[in-house]
């Protein structure tokens, strides 16, 4: 780090290391179905993901369709400017109730139009002497944790665990100066990767394929936190 031609801020030269073995693992870990279930069922439910910029909601009643690990979610902008996460999907047939971003003062089921206000309370059903043994006050769509840091809204499946705040840290503390509460999304792209997730998390390769982030972060910088 002595070597690189920028200052780099005091944080990156901090001693924090602490060795985790450096062993091979199995390349099966990138394959493997029976490992990405066990995934999906024991860790995606439990971590903070990344869903939506404040920007992409701008008003009340806009919403969008996130889906990760075979779950599918609506995150909504409520009259009170706050954001829920709740499952996309119908508690009465399991239907899903979106499939692309949008607005709306209501979520209705397309198959028997039962609906869900944008807080996930249940709103109505048609026929409602029907199903006299159904009870509205538990029939909400189950809601996700949705945690903000500098305008990215991030949501959790299982309630419980690390709060987003000690879940990102210290990251928040390092990214402070690049005020992204500042920011604002002007293009987003994306790429359909017939891969593991672990296959296209990886950045070391930054210096020498994307040399034009490094104005961002540094000619040979590298932290350990653990
Ligand atoms: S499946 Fe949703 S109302 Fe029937």
């Amino acid at each position: 780090m002595a070597l690189d031609s920028r200052p780099l801020p005091k944080f990156l030269t901090e001693e924090s290391y602490t060795y985790r073995a450096s062993d091979p693992i199995a390349a099966s870990r990138y394959t493997s179905e029976d490992f990405a279930k066990l995934e999906r069922e024991k860790m995606w439910p439990r971590v903070w993901q990344f869903a939506v910029r404040d920007e992409d909601l701008p008003e009340a009643g806009d919403f969008v369709v996130y889906e990760n690990g075979g779950r599918s979610f609506i995150v909504c902008r409520r009259d009170d400017g706050s954001i829920r996460a709740f499952h996309n999907v119908c508690v009465y047939r399991s239907r899903k109730l979106r499939t692309e971003d949008g607005h709306a003062d209501k979520f209705v089921c397309p198959f028997h139009g039962f609906a869900w206000k944008k807080d996930a309370s249940f709103d109505a059903m048609p026929c409602s002497w029907d199903f006299p043994h159904l009870d509205p006050e538990v029939m909400g769509l189950p809601q996700a944790e949705v945690g903000c840091w500098q305008g990215y809204n991030f949501l959790r499946e299982e309630k419980g665990g690390p709060s987003l705040e000690e879940f990102l840290a210290p990251l928040p503390t390092h990214l402070k100066r690049w005020r992204h509460e500042e920011c604002t999304t002007v293009v987003r792209v994306a790429k359909q990767v017939p891969s593991n997730w672990k296959v296209v998390m990886e950045a070391w390769h930054t210096i020498v394929t994307n040399p034009q982030l490094l104005p961002f972060t540094g000619d040979c910088n590298a932290g350990y936190r653990t």
